[in-house]
């Protein structure tokens, strides 16, 4: 009797602590935790039927339009401004026009240049910087901003979700990299997603996304442009093991070039199980041909390292030969923006105040020996360059 109740007495002890075991996740940045890359997954889909009848839609109308036609009809304007900078003196800061720049209904995010997009620094000749932006809930624009001109346009991000339809993205953009003809937009706890910038869709201008109820074309909400999406990595451990795709940046000093995501996380941040929610830097291997993330057969891409670190509220990063290059946003104090550089196997060094306040996603451009960033705050929102 005494045997048989300790059996069951254990027996119950073994169910019942195998979810907190479960919990004790090997991808979490706790003590005696080592991660590894090869947990970090991600599933490929391709979103290819409606966006082919869409594209030769586009094509066969005469608007499938290309990134230099965008530039060339920028409709708005940058100015050269002078906010009270950070002690990381940028070389250039410049303001979005006075709608842009006070507006309460977007948010800037992510930034990424034509130094992304090919090691040359160009696309067809024109130098250009790509930001994000998102309205809560509702949708994703880009700016596509010339550097010799300061004009810009926004392009509205959409899916394709029937052989005659799109509809609008609803996720936060924190970060974004331009590879290639792709555009890569973190989407926070799904992955990442991939536009295809050789389909740029001109339509009507009008309310409403997608296709129009009197069926006379498609509409973007009142923009001129859209820019589909063509692709979805998925972060394959699920919510049971969630990972925070908040920013991204592109490393072509890794062979093959690398893509680097990280995790924003507050100051004190736990899980449901009371465990410290990690915070974590992973890059994936990119084909330099397709332009695409490496997978295997199946589709899976896996990464090549990943790494903790304790550095809370990490709004980007780059990495370079070894050295990263990470920014913490702390609030809407002047100089509320600090610089962490760091080695693996070294200490961090903090800069602390290096940015102004509002400091988000960061981008480097080896072309032209500079870094950039975007700042988020209604009145106070650049475009910051940093020579390096
Ligand atoms: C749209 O134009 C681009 C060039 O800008 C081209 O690469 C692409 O194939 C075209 N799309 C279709 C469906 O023909």
């Amino acid at each position: 009797m005494r045997f048989s109740s300790l059996f069951q007495l254990t027996g119950a002890l073994i169910s019942f602590t195998l979810p907190a075991a479960l919990a004790a996740d090997s991808r979490y940045c706790l003590d005696g935790n080592t991660i590894s890359a090869k947990d970090f997954t991600l599933q490929v889909s391709d979103d290819s039927s409606s966006l082919a009848a869409l594209a030769a839609h586009f094509q066969s109308t005469g608007k499938n339009v290309s990134v230099s036609a965008v530039l060339n009809s920028a409709n708005r304007a940058l100015s050269e401004g002078s906010p009270s900078v950070g002690d990381g003196s940028p070389s250039e800061a410049w303001a979005w026009n006075s709608g842009d720049f006070e507006t309460t209904k977007w948010m800037p995010q992510g930034i990424t240049s034509s130094g992304d997009a090919l090691g040359k620094g160009d696309w067809n000749g024109h130098e250009a910087w790509i930001v994000s932006w998102y309205q809560d809930g509702d949708s994703v624009r880009v700016s596509f901003v010339d550097r010799k001109t300061h004009a810009y346009r926004h392009v509205l991000l959409v899916y394709p979700d029937a052989d005659d339809d799109f509809k609008s993205i609803t996720i936060h953009a924190g970060g974004i990299m331009w590879y290639g003809n792709l555009l890569y937009v973190v989407d926070t706890k799904n992955g990442i997603r991939a536009f295809d910038l050789d389909n740029i869709w001109e339509v009507e201008i009008a309310d409403g996304v997608g296709k129009m109820a009197d069926g006379s074309g498609y509409s973007a909400d009142g923009y001129r442009y859209v820019l589909p999406q063509i692709r979805w990595y998925k972060w394959t451990p699920g919510e049971d093991s969630p990972f925070r795709f908040s920013w991204i940046s592109l490393d072509r000093s890794d062979s093959p070039d690398t893509l680097l995501v990280g995790e924003f996380v507050r100051d004190g941040e736990v899980d449901d199980n009371g465990d410290a929610v990690p915070i974590r830097l992973v890059k994936y291997e990119l084909d330099s041909t397709t332009r695409q993330l490496r997978t295997d057969d199946n589709g899976l891409a896996t990464a090549s390292w990943a790494h903790c670190v304790d550095i809370v509220k990490m709004q980007g990063g780059v990495s370079y030969e070894g050295k990263f290059y990470l920014s913490r946003s702390n609030g809407r104090d002047p100089k509320a923006g600090d610089l962490f550089t760091w080695e693996e196997g070294k200490t961090a060094e903090e800069h602390s105040g290096w940015f102004m306040a509002g400091n988000e996603d960061l981008s480097y451009n080896q072309a032209r020996g500079e870094y950039y960033t975007v700042t988020e705050y209604d009145g106070g929102r650049y475009i910051l360059a940093y020579k390096v």
